[in-house]
């Protein structure tokens, strides 16, 4: 492993150093995670950024800031830029306080019963819209995608996202559990962006996935890189076949 005394972004975030692929050496977020990603021919490439505890809780006190580090926030925000359209669980955009994000970003909140407080800085803004079925009662002026009679139906929300957001060609989720469990068993996830907090917490937090059937889905590793506050920084891609 080398010592980097290299600056990692345009801020001054903490050195990075990649493990793998080989050869180790250091590298930048920008560097590992701004790739090109190909989408399918019916629907959006789907990636997904968590942090997750060693011992596989996604929250500490219902949240997952205690989890992470400066380097970790900046994969988030790295991979917001990167991707066309951000999807959330309308318990994360609550429970995380979502608000307004950067410039260009669009923010859609999956919910089945339309319950979704609308008047948040993110509606409001204009970069949040509404993912949910042709039934659910959505109070408030913004957009929304209907997809499915009673229940979102996950494949065409993603399918015809670009009703909303033309053109996008990369859906970036940012949980929480019960959306991803979800993305799982409808089998959208071509890749996660896993970063390892050096930390056992304990308690009775949620995992990645919450609710999914279960299955066993493979991944192959596409990176692993670590800095000086012990993270590991993971990108897996699902196997093709
Ligand atoms: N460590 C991390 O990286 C990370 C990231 C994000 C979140 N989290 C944590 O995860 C926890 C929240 O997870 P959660 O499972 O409670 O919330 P969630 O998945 O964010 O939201 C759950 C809600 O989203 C809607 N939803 C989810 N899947 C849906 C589907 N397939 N179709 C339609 N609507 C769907 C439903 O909304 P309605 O009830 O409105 O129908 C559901 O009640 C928090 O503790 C948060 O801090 C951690």
């Amino acid at each position: 492993m080398t010592t980097s005394t290299t600056t990692n972004a345009a801020s001054d975030l903490p050195p990075l150093t990649r493990i793998f692929p080989h050869p180790a050496g250091d590298t930048t977020i920008d560097e590992a995670y701004a790739v090109e990603r190909h989408p399918h021919p019916d629907r959006p490439w789907v990636g997904l950024c968590m942090v997750a505890s060693l011992d596989g809780s996604i929250a500490v006190d219902g949240a997952s800031g205690g989890l992470g580090n400066p380097n970790d926030l900046e994969v988030l925000l790295t991979m917001r830029r990167v991707a066309d359209v951000v999807i959330v669980g309308s318990g994360t955009v609550s429970g995380e306080g979502y608000g307004t994000p950067a410039s260009g970003t669009r923010v859609g909140v999956v919910t089945n019963s339309g319950s979704v407080d609308t008047s948040i800085d993110l509606f409001r803004s204009g970069a949040g819209f509404v993912i949910t079925n042709e039934r659910a009662t959505v109070e408030g002026d913004v957009e929304i995608l209907r997809v499915g009679d009673d229940t979102v139906d996950l494949v065409a929300a993603v399918a015809r996202i670009t009703e909303i957001v033309p053109g996008a060609r990369h859906v970036q989720a940012e949980g929480g559990a019960t959306l991803n469990g979800a993305l799982f068993d409808a089998d959208l996830v071509d890749e996660l962006q896993l970063t390892v907090s050096p930390m056992l917490v304990g308690g009775s937090g949620p995992r990645v996935t919450s609710g999914a059937t279960e299955a066993t889905r493979g991944f192959e590793l596409a990176h692993v890189l670590t800095d000086a506050d012990h993270y590991l920084f993971t990108r897996w891609l699902r196997h093709a076949g």
